[in-house]
C-alpha cells in the first residue's frame, strides 16, 4: 500500500503528527489502543501542558535544539486547540494545565483529528523491517497476524522510550535511527522514585511533606516517603539528573530557620526532649525517624547554639545516597535518546536523509514534570508535520 508519510508510534507526537500531516498517512502502533500514556497521564486528567515551558526545562545534550520547535508552537497553542474542542481545564500549579474531567478527552481529540484528516490507523501492528531505497521507505508490518507492506516518501518515527514496558515502551526507534547511521545517547528512566536499602524508610511510608531535593538543581515540591525509599514531584523532578553512587541533598524545612525557632522555644519548653521538641517543625513519626537515626537524645534546655545550628543544618541539608531508582518500569520518561545532533531542529529530520524524522520522547529532549513532555511531543509533532 502506498501513502505519503508512515508514522510509527500513535502516541502523544504521533497522533498529533498524524493529524496535522496532510496527505495519505498510514499510523502504527503496536498496542490496541492509540495514546494510551495519554490515557494514564496526569492521574488520569492529563497535565497537557505547561504554560511556563522554555528550554530550561529540558534536560539533553545539546540544551538549544528544541528552542525552535517549543517557540514555533507554544502552549498556548495547544490550549487554543484543547479549548476549540470543548475540552474544560484548569490550571492546578506552576503552570500545569490539566483536563477538568478525563484524559481520554485529550484522546479522543487526537485520533478525532486523524479521523477527519482521513488518517489510516494500524493497531495491534507490530514492524517486522525498515528499508529505504530510491523508491523511498518500505516497511512489513504484521497487522492482527497479516502480514502488509506499506510503501511512503516519508518515515517518521514516534514510538517514545523505554518507560513503562507493560505499556508497550520498546526501543524501537533508537533501533531504526542506528540503522540509518544516527547516534543514540546512552538512555535512562527518568521522573523515577528513588530506592533505599529495605526498610530504611518503613516507618515512615505515606508520609509527604514539602522539601526542596536538589541533585544539581533544586526542586521545591512535594517529597513522599514509600516503602521502598523516597517518591514524590521534588524527587521525581531531581531523579531526572542524579546519577547511581550519588548523594540527594533534601532540605526538610526550604524557607525555614529551624536554628531560631528551636533556641526560642529552648527557655519556654526547655524540658521537652530533643525529639519531641522537632515536633514543632516536622510530622512526630519524622522526628522519631530522624531522632533515631541521628542519635538525638537530651532535651531541648541540653543543646548549646552550636548543637542547635548543626541540628538545623542536618534538616535543612539533609545528604542521602539512594541505592538506585525504580528504573524503567515505573520511569514517566527516558531521558537520552536520537542525538540531536543527527536532526534538523527546525523539522526534526535526520540531517543525513531528510524524508526520516524523529519526534516526541524518543529524541534526546526530555522534560521536567509538569506538562513539558507532552509539550515536546506536541511541538516536536509540528515541527514534522510542517515539513511533510
Ligand atoms: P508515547 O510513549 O506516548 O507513544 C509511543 C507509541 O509508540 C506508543 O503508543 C507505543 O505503543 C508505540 N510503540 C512503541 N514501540 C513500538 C513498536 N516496536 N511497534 C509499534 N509501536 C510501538 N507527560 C506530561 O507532559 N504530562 C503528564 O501528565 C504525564 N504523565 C505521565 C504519566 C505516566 C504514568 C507516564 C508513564 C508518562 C507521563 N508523561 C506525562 C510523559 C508522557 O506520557 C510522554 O512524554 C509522552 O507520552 C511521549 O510521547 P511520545 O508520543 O513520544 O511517546
Amino acid at each position: 500500500m502506498d501513502f505519503d508519510t508512515i508514522i510509527l508510534g500513535a502516541g502523544a507526537a504521533g497522533l498529533m503528527c498524524a493529524a496535522h500531516a496532510g496527505g495519505r498517512v498510514l499510523l502504527v502502533d503496536h498496542a490496541k489502543r492509540p495514546g494510551e500514556k495519554i490515557r494514564i497521564s496526569g492521574g488520569g486528567r492529563c497535565n497537557f501542558t505547561n504554560t511556563d515551558t522554555g528550554p530550561a526545562n529540558f534536560l539533553s545534550e545539546n540544551q538549544h535544539f528544541c528552542k525552535s520547535a517549543l517557540a514555533r508552537y507554544t502552549p498556548w497553542d495547544f490550549v487554543s486547540l484543547v479549548s476549540e474542542h470543548g475540552i474544560a481545564w484548569h490550571e492546578k500549579t506552576l503552570g500545569q494545565l490539566f483536563c477538568d474531567d478525563s484524559a481520554k478527552q485529550i484522546v479522543a481529540m487526537l485520533t478525532g483529528l486523524c479521523e477527519a484528516a482521513g488518517v489510516r490507523l494500524a493497531l495491534e501492528t507490530s514492524v517486522e523491517r525498515v528499508d529505504h531505497g530510491p523508491e523511498g521507505f518500505t516497511v512489513a508490518l504484521t497487522e492482527r497476524g497479516r502480514p502488509l507492506s506499506a510503501r511512503a516518501p516519508n518515515l517518521v518515527v514516534a514510538t517514545g522510550g523505554k518507560s513503562i514496558p507493560k505499556m508497550g515502551a520498546t526501543g524501537l526507534g533508537y533501533d531504526i535511527a542506528r540503522q540509518f547511521g544516527l547516534a543514540v545517547t546512552d538512555t535512562r528512566p527518568g521522573l523515577v522514585p528513588l530506592t533505599f536499602p529495605e526498610g530504611r524508610f518503613a516507618g515512615l511510608s505515606g508520609l509527604s511533606l514539602p522539601a526542596r531535593v536538589t541533585t544539581g538543581h533544586a526542586f521545591d515540591e512535594a517529597l513522599l516517603f514509600t516503602h521502598r525509599g523516597l517518591s514524590g514531584p521534588s524527587i521525581l523532578q531531581a531523579s531526572s539528573y542524579w546519577r547511581e553512587g550519588e548523594e540527594i541533598e533534601v532540605n526538610l524545612l526550604p524557607g525555614a530557620t529551624p536554628f531560631d525557632t528551636l533556641r526560642a522555644a529552648r527557655p519556654k519548653v526547655g524540658r521537652r526532649s530533643l525529639v519531641r521538641s522537632l515536633d514543632m517543625l516536622l510530622p512526630a513519626r519524622l522526628s522519631d525517624h530522624l531522632g533515631e537515626a541521628w542519635g538525638l537524645s537530651g532535651n531541648l534546655a541540653d543543646q548549646s547554639d552550636r548543637a542547635l545550628q548543626a541540628l538545623s543544618d542536618r534538616l535543612t541539608a539533609w545528604r542521602l545516597t539512594p541505592s538506585g531508582s525504580e528504573g524503567y518500569r515505573t520511569a514517566e520518561v527516558t531521558l537520552g535518546g536520537v542525538a540531536t545532533d543527527g536532526l534538523d531542529s527546525k523539522t526534526m529530520a535526520a540531517k543525513s536523509l531528510p524524508q526520516l524524522y524523529f519526534i516526541g520522547e524518543c529524541v534526546d529532549v526530555t522534560g521536567w514534570l509538569g506538562g513539558y513532555n507532552f509539550q515536546w511531543a506536541w511541538a516536536s509533532a509540528m515541527a514534522a508535520a510542517g515539513a511533510l
